[in-house]
């Protein structure tokens, strides 16, 4: 099969309507998209990445308003969240309706729902009248998209078209929540922040992110975000002078020094430092290095979802 790239949304459409797969871009990063309500499509899903069938999925909608069409109660938190940050780099774990797969959400009883806020994945789902399975754009474990060129690296060949929105603004997946009695449970750190959340509800949330250890939430494995070079997140300079001979690339961030390697932030904005972070590990991977060092961001902002994908990117190479 040949991969074509463009932005033609009409040709999205069409292969989408027929069943075949499209990666779309999104704010956070590329998703590889079928139709949600065919069973046979999003089985395809599965099959393209080498995702193992327990790993659920998200399906993404054009407005808040059709997101009771697939789920049988909106709790309240969910509700005061969506009006605030939907469309956006968040997604909700809702009480699934029957007419959704059980492939889609892995036999687990809640789906999970985004509004992306991607002007050409927005105008596509507009024109759709199902809504969008979509996990990010790469074989199963590997480092996800930010850019159309990203998801040839990894999809060339298996899939019929990209739809090319550019450099994905956010760079790191969206935030999970999850919605346990009047609790709101954060499952996943992304593109929205604790602190945003807890400000928006005016109340504390819990962080109960799932590893492989524990699996509060399945497929939330420990082994994702992997380069090929091994990635050790560490202190930069202690490494560089314990390994002298090693070729070490340094991906860091701020005033820090970070030659040879890559500076996610120079000025220091963890939002910056998110929109760089895939990209940055793709080219350190590309590289040719022995080791690739990451030291820890700081805890405000997208920090912790910047140090959790790092983590889970170091776990691989034990
Ligand atoms: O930003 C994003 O969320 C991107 C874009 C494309 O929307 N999507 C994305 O999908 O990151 P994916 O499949 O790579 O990650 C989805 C995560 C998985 O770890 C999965 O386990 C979890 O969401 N998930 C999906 N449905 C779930 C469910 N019903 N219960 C618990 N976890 C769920
Ligand atoms: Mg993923």
């Amino acid at each position: 099969m040949v991969t074509v790239l463009g932005n033609d949304i009409e040709r999205a459409k069409s292969l989408l309507d027929r069943g075949e797969l499209v990666a779309i871009p999104t704010e956070t990063v590329y998703g590889l998209a079928a139709n949600a309500l065919n069973e046979a499509a999003v089985l395809n899903i599965f099959k393209a990445k080498n995702r193992p069938q327990f790993n659920p999925l998200i399906i993404h909608l054009p407005f808040w308003q059709l997101v009771k069409q697939y789920v049988r109660y909106l709790p309240p938190a969910a509700q005061e969240l969506a009006m605030h940050f939907s469309p956006g780099p968040i997604t909700y774990l809702l009480p699934k309706k029957d007419i959704l797969p059980d492939l889609l959400t892995a036999g687990h009883p809640k789906v999970a729902v985004r509004i992306p806020a991607h002007p050409l994945t927005l105008q596509l789902l507009r024109s759709l009248n199902y809504p969008l399975a979509a996990p990010s754009a790469n074989p199963f474990g590997y480092v996800s998209p930010t850019l159309a060129q990203h998801v040839l690296q990894g999809l060339n060949g298996k899939i019929p078209y990209v739809l090319d929105g550019g450099q994905s603004s956010i760079g790191v997946e969206s935030t999970i929540v999850d919605f346990e009695g009047d609790a709101v449970v954060i499952r996943r750190l992304g593109g929205i922040s604790q602190a945003d959340i807890e400000t928006t509800l005016g109340k504390k949330v819990q962080v109960a992110i799932a590893s492989s250890d524990h699996p509060v939430a399945p497929g939330m494995l420990n082994s994702h975000y992997a380069t090929q070079t091994p990635l050790v997140v560490g202190h930069a300079a202690q490494l560089l002078a314990q390994f002298p001979q090693k070729n070490i690339l340094v991906m860091g961030f701020g005033s820090m020094a970070c030659t040879p390697g890559y500076n996610l932030s120079p000025q220091g904005s963890t939002d910056e430092a998110a929109r760089n972070l895939f990209a940055m590990m793709r080219q350190a991977d590309a590289a040719g290095a022995d080791l690739i060092v990451a030291p820890k961001l700081p805890h405000t902002g997208l920090g912790p979802a910047i140090n959790d994908r790092l983590l889970r990117a170091q776990h691989h190479q034990k």
